[in-house]
Order: structure tokens, then sequence, then C-alpha cells
């Protein structure tokens, strides 16, 4: 869905002047890196600005790890109820209902002002859904298979109270988008082996989890490091105005997104690996470092793309990609221990 401002503006619960929003979007910032250890409260006129700038950018980094997911993976969640845990404005459920999910949909959020401005939206935007939006989640099916999704929720609860909720919610499929820092991936490491405890498999971004997380061997040695998935997108030029007034980016986002299974089955294919970070990009080839499973061991290897094995488009494709994105590779040459001469095939691109 590309959302545009005048598409969302008719439905926001306070209309600041656009000065105004990007002032505000520099408050809510400020108030974000405050981490006082507790939930982080905005006013109306905050969530308003908050809505037209992050629900539109957000709700992208769903679309493109729904675009990533099994076909399989898609059809079971699309016929899924799902709650959205501290859903905001409602920003990923409008995303997950774009993309073809059904629900019915419960949006959980202990802040009443943001319940209001997502029950506008979804009564303006999303009519015809079936939306419950409430404080508290006792209307949830606790006994039947649903999704529960987190958006940037688990960084204001924490890891700890996040899998007591993921225990009584009792979910089939588990996704959740944070902010893309080392800080909050350190948490995602110790919210990944309770949901290992938990019996939970992985379907996005790691290959699977009776693997050690690479990173976070990097980490152990006191490297600064995460798993750098990074959206690239540009939003819709009335959001990007408020962006350049607010001096705020929204072109390269940085984010972990993460899809678990309850019991699942890994559908992850032999010679696959994910995009991690870009090193650089030769005359001849384009230089990335990528995770894949070798050798019965999850491993961050370099990859070296010779540009001659790519069309034209595909060039183009490498010159914009997402990182997190998977890839089928057959190694042409190993160059030396973890770097290796690669042809890769990007995947989840036209359906493929
Ligand atoms: C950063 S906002 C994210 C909103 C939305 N999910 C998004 O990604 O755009 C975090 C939301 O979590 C809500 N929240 C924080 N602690 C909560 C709790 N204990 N129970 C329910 N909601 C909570 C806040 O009110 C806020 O709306």
């Amino acid at each position: 869905m590309h959302w545009t401002r005048e598409i969302i503006e008719e439905f926001l619960i306070k209309r600041p002047s656009d000065m105004k929003v990007a002032n505000l979007l520099n408050q809510i910032k400020a108030k974000y890196l405050e981490e006082k250890g507790e939930s982080v409260s905005l006013t109306e006129e905050e969530i308003s600005a908050y809505t037209q700038f992050y629900m539109p950018t957000n709700s992208k980094k769903f679309e493109f790890i729904w675009q990533q997911l099994d076909p399989k993976i898609k059809e079971d969640i699309s016929s899924l109820p799902l709650v959205d845990f501290g859903c905001g404005p409602g920003t990923y459920l409008w995303a997950a209902a774009s993309v073809g999910i059904k629900g019915p949909f419960y949006g959980i959020d202990s802040s009443g002002p943001m319940l209001a401005q997502a029950k506008a939206l979804g009564a303006g935007l999303f009519p015809k859904l079936d939306l419950k939006f409430s404080v508290t989640d006792k209307d949830i099916p606790f006994d039947e298979p649903k999704t529960l999704l987190f958006g940037n929720a688990i960084n204001e609860l924490g890891v700890s109270q996040a899998l007591k909720i993921i225990e009584r919610i009792n979910p089939k499929y588990l996704i959740f988008i944070e902010p893309g820092t080392s800080k909050v991936f350190k948490e995602i490491l110790k919210l990944r082996a309770g949901l290992k405890e938990m019996t939970f498999e992985v379907h996005y971004p790691c290959a699977s989890l009776e693997h050690a997380c690479p990173v976070e061997g990097r980490i152990k040695d006191d490297r600064e490091d995460w798993c750098h998935q990074v959206l690239r997108e540009v939003p819709h030029p009335s959001i990007e105005r408020i962006g350049q007034m607010a001096k705020m980016d929204r072109k390269v986002q940085p984010y972990i997104g993460h899809v678990y299974e309850l019991a699942g089955t890994n559908l992850r294919e032999e010679s696959t690996a994910r995009f991690v970070r870009f090193l650089n990009e030769s005359k001849f080839a384009f230089n990335w470092e990528v995770c894949l499973v070798i050798d019965g061991k999850q491993s961050i290897f370099e990859f070296e793309i010779p540009k001659k094995n790519l069309d034209k488009k595909t060039q183009k494709l490498f010159k914009k990609l997402s990182i997190g994105h998977e890839m089928t590779y057959s190694v042409l040459k190993v160059l030396k221990e973890n770097r290796l001469r690669a042809s890769v095939e990007l995947r989840g691109l036209d359906g493929n």
C-alpha cells in the first residue's frame, strides 16, 4: 500500500500544521531516546504526527518481510486472526490487511489516545475489516491458532514481559518488527533463545534456530554488531517533505524483523542465503556479506558476485537491494576461508 498524507489526513485525531508536525517528530524522537524503561506516552498531537510519518513508512517493513516468506506460510497466516500488541495507530494491522490477511484483527494498546487514532483510521480506511481495539487482551481467542505481532513494542515492554505475553496469547505465528540497533539486537538474541526453548522455529530471517546466530559470536568477541536488516524505500513525496522539514530520513530504515512458528518446520531450502551487509562494488563484482548454513553451521560469508553473470535489470536491483533479501546461490570458486565467488539469483521477486 502506498500511503500518502492526503489519504490519512482526514482520519487524524488532531490536525497540526506541517511545521508543527516536523517539530513534534523531533519531540517524539527525544522521548523515545530518553529510555526511562517505561512505556512512552504521546499527546494527541504527537500521535497525529507519529501516524502521518511512521505509520506509512513502518508498514513497508511488514510488506518486505511478507514478500520474503514461503507461500505456504503466507497462506496459513492469511487465514488466521491477528493480534497486534502495542498496535499504536494500527500501523501493522493496516499493512497486514493490505497484503491480504483476513483477520479478525485485535489491536491492543495501553494508550487510550493511540487506540482512538487506530479506531478512526480503521473506520475511515478499512470499514469492512473485522477490527477490535482494546486496552486489554481479554477478548482474544486464547485457545485458537493465531498470529501475534509486536511492532516497536518489545523495545518498550522488555524481553521478559514480551515472553510472558507470548506465553499467554499462545500464538501459532509470531512476527516482530523492532528498531534496528545493536542494543536492541542484543535483546532480540535473548528473545530468540526464549522462543527456541518454547519450541518455536524461525522462518525469517535466520536459516534455523538449531544453529547459533553467527552475529552473536561477533558480539561475544566484544564487537558492536547486529544483523543489519535495512529497508530501502522512497516514501511518497508528501511524507518525504515532512521528513525533510524534520531532518529525518526514511529512505534507509534499519530494523529487526523476525517471523516464527510454534513447533513449525523449517522450510529454508538448500543453497539459499540472506544478504547481511553491503561491502563494496567494483567494476566487475558486488561484494556482500551473507548469512547461510554451510557444513551444518550458520555462518557469515563474503560473497563476490560477478556482474557478468547478472543481467542489466538485476544489476540495477542490486544497487537498491534491501538487506535481509533471500537468494539462491551456487559457488563458482572458493577464494579463501569464508569468502566465495558465487552466482546468485534473487528470491521473493515476481513471486519466485
Ligand atoms: C513505539 S509505539 C509502536 C506503535 C506501532 N506498533 C508501530 O510500530 O507503529 C509502541 C506502542 O506500544 C504501546 N505499549 C507500550 N507498553 C504497552 C503495554 N504494556 N501494553 C500495551 N501497549 C503498550 C504504546 O502505547 C505504543 O502505542
